[in-house]
């Protein structure tokens, strides 16, 4: 029997929060405390929507759970460290995250910095393992694509461009492609890990990468709105930040309602190319949707 959505996604979180306890030792060690911060904050919540991800999208190629559930522990150790280092008072000076103190407020800048170094190096360091997956080849793909992803040309470049919009004025190509840098990588990366490990064909790969592009910008449209209509307790961190901030937004740019009609229509087109995967590619459909109808 095909599984729920609610069963998928919990299963999701469940296998990446054992397989985050298991990869993330806690130590009796004089430098405990990083163990510590890497833990508080990776096994802190959050939605995993990105494992999530790993595991459907390797789910579709019957990938076994024990390799896809350590790329998708990978990834959210990745994701983990850029929030524990955007949240840094030299970045977005946040107090709240996940609905607990932010790293550095729970601990101190200094081991901030170092928990979420040590995040970004253990993901390579688990990615290239053997156990994640018998080809050398394919864990060589999974570290290459992840070093993509995340570094200059990709997430850490989007991170740039955020900070250059606080004194620039964006435009709708501008903001798309700042976006697709700073969340869309790593969502796509994501996606392509899963087809990656189920040693997809091109063809399968290119659905998949279309497929998570349009989801990556359909979800950074909903966290825009979010931040104008969510309360800081529903979605565990502050609120009504980008206004504060004056900065250009999706929401800002297009009004709400055009915002959330665009939105609708990436999920739509996200979808379409899911049809060749049949019934096995529902639970990626209504992740798709889950991705602009939730309240966190
Ligand atoms: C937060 O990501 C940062 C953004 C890219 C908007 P999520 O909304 O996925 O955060 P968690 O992992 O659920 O806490
Ligand atoms: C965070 O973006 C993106 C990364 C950490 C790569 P935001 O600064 O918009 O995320 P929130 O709103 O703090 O979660
Ligand atoms: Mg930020
Ligand atoms: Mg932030
Ligand atoms: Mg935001």
């Amino acid at each position: 029997m095909l599984k729920s959505f609610d069963e998928a996604i919990t299963e999701a979180q469940r296998l990446t929060d054992a397989a985050l306890r298991r990869l993330i030792p806690e130590s009796e060690a004089p430098e405990a405390r990083v163990f510590e911060a890497m833990r508080y904050s990776t096994l802190a919540g959050g939605k995993r929507l990105r494992p999530f991800l790993v595991i459907a999208c390797a789910d579709l190629f019957n990938v076994s759970r024990e390799c896809s559930e350590r790329v998708a522990a990978a990834v959210e150790m990745v994701h983990t460290y850029s929030l524990i280092h955007d949240d840094l008072p030299a970045m977005d000076d946040d107090d709240l995250r996940r609905g607990m103190p932010t790293c550095h407020k729970q601990f101190d800048e200094a081991t901030a910095i170092l928990a979420g170094d040590a995040l970004l190096t253990l993901a390579f360091e688990v990615l290239a393992e053997d156990k994640t997956h018998r080809q050398a080849e394919v864990r060589s793909e999974l570290v290459l694509e992840m070093a993509k992803a995340i570094g200059a040309r990709g997430m850490v470049g989007g991170q740039m461009l955020d900070i250059w919009a606080e004194t620039h004025a964006l435009d709708v190509p501008e903001i798309t492609r700042l976006q697709r840098m700073k969340t869309g990588a790593l969502i796509a990366y994501s996606c392509a890990a899963g087809a990656i490990l189920g040693r997809a064909d091109e063809h399968q790969r290119q659905l998949l990468s279309a497929y998570a592009n349009n989801i990556g910008l359909a979800f950074q449209i909903a966290d825009d709105l979010l931040d104008i209509s969510a309360t800081p307790e529903e979605m565990g961190k502050a609120t009504g930040k980008d206004a504060d901030a004056g900065k250009a937004t999706f929401v800002s740019l297009l009004g709400v309602e055009r915002a959330r009609d665009q939105a609708m229509i990436l999920v739509d087109q996200a979808t379409k190319y899911l049809e060749i995967f049949g019934e096995k590619g529902n639970i990626l459909r209504d992740l798709a949707k889950f991705v602009v109808e939730r309240r966190s």
